[in-house]
């Protein structure tokens, strides 16, 4: 500046200036702070958004309206191999594998008017292998501040590695489904076992019987012809009695009708048990008629009466129709078993005053019946064996231990359910649920 034009300007107006300038500088220092902090947090942000588009397991893949992309990330190229800097503003049809994944595309890029929530595609990319890879892709339109369509976001997930773990899911429910089969057959073989074990285990103490018995009445047979040659070839009578003696015909007939009866009722005992396995066996449906379980109740005490006069107090009131569908006579065996138990629980209990009463209730669509004795009652370690077959505390030749496990088994097949329980004063009650007759 020349002295000249310096001339005239006082000092104060130079400290102005200097103060000036010091402001501007230092504006421009604060200027430039925030500026470096703006950029670092831009960095950050971008980082972080780099970070996380990287971290995606799934593909994504940003392209503008004309399928030109603009943003890749670490899945995606990976499962393409090409870097980021390749696919950049190159076209996404050059990574589709097949003309109808190309169509595909096209269709969602070519849509005016998209679904913002996207649409589900199935597409076929190229991976680095040039091989076809499938992806269920989702593509969601992207919008630019200004409200208007600028491209298009497509994020996906290689199938084949769903397809592969819901086949091997498939494959081991499969199994598990055939090992339940197995677990459920051997089940039922070693109940049949059990039953099968329990079935011989009966019938071999008749069956002995029966057999040792014939074998005697074999051997006397044998003796008894002997004799009967000899008095029919009219030997003197002197030897008929020597013979007689000899072959102890007297004994033979002597022991011969405790022999015969002792088989006849070892066979009885097989029928029997025969006879009460044969109502295991599933009612036939169409046998099913209404039933008023006052009616079987009335002819169940009417028939133990008959087999040995009863020595306790039945105590049951008729009351109206309790109608049930089912079979008569298997509900009537039920209730003679009932009560054939609490017979015997009450005679062996040994009290005066023996005892059976039966009462009926309607709760909801069922009918309860309950059966109580005053006998002694169940032991607690027996109560949950009671129904199993051949469960018996009764002395050989009294019980089969049959008689519970057929009625269960009957009360099944008509829809209801068999229990027991023992009173708190002793004594065991039965509980007989059957649903009513509509
Ligand atoms: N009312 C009852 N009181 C006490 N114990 C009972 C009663 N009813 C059944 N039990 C017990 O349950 C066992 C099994 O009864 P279940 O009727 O199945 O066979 P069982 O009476 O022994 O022989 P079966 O009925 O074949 O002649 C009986 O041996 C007895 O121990
Ligand atoms: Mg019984």
């Amino acid at each position: 500046m020349p002295a000249s034009a310096l001339e005239g300007i006082d000092e104060s107006t130079w400290v102005d200036v200097i103060q000036k300038m010091d402001e501007v500088y230092s504006q421009l220092i604060d200027d430039e702070i925030e500026l470096e902090k703006k950029n670092a947090e831009l960095e950050q942000s971008q980082q972080f958004i780099f970070s996380v588009l990287s971290a995606m397991s799934d593909v994504l893949l940003v392209c503008n309206e004309r399928g030109v992309i603009e943003e890749t990330n670490a899945a995606l190229c990976e499962l393409v191999g090409r870097t980021d800097a390749e696919l950049h503003g190159t076209s996404l049809y050059e990574l589709l594998a097949d003309p109808l994944s190309v169509e595909r595309a096209r269709t969602v890029l070519g849509n005016t008017n998209p679904a913002r929530r996207g649409e589900g595609l199935e597409l076929n990319l190229f991976d680095a292998q040039r091989q076809s890879v499938p992806v269920d892709a989702n593509c969601t339109p992207r919008v630019a501040a200004s409200g208007r369509r600028v491209g298009t976001v497509f994020v996906a997930r290689p199938t084949a590695e769903i397809k592969r773990a819901y086949h091997e899911l498939r494959s081991a429910h499969e199994a598990l489904k055939r090992a339940q089969q197995q677990l459920l057959h051997s089940e039922k073989m070693a109940s049949l076992g059990r039953l099968v074990a329990g079935v011989a285990h009966e019938l071999n103490n008749p069956i002995s019987f029966v057999l040792g018995n014939v074998h005697a009445l074999s051997r006397y047979s044998n003796r008894l012809r002997a004799y009967l040659a000899a008095v029919h070839a009219g030997e003197p009578a002197e030897q008929l009695q020597a013979l007689r003696g000899k072959l102890r015909i007297d004994h033979i007939l002597d022991d011969l009708p405790s022999l015969i009866e002792g088989t006849l009722e070892g066979a009885q005992r097989t029928a029997d048990i025969v006879n009460s396995l044969k109502r295991f066996s599933a009612m036939d449906p169409e046998d099913r008629i209404p039933v008023d379980l006052n009616e079987v109740i009335k002819r169940a005490i009417h028939w133990i009466g008959k087999g040995a006069v009863p020595d306790f107090e039945m105590r049951w009131q008729p009351g109206p129709p309790l109608m049930v569908m089912g079979s008569a006579g298997q509900l009537q065996q039920v209730l003679m078993n009932l009560l054939q138990n609490a017979q015997d629980a009450t005679a062996a209990h040994g009290k005066a005053d023996k005892l059976v009463s039966i009462e009926t209730e309607v709760v909801e669509n069922c009918v309860r019946l309950h059966l109580r004795d005053n006998g002694p009652g169940i032991a607690p370690e027996h109560l949950s064996h009671v129904f199993d077959p051949f469960f018996t505390t009764k002395p050989v030749g009294k019980g089969t231990g049959l008689g519970l496990s057929i009625s269960y088994g009957i009360v099944e097949h008509h829809g209801g359910v068999l229990s027991v329980c023992n009173q708190i004063d002793a004594g065991a009650e039965f509980l007989l649920e059957l649903p009513l007759a509509h």
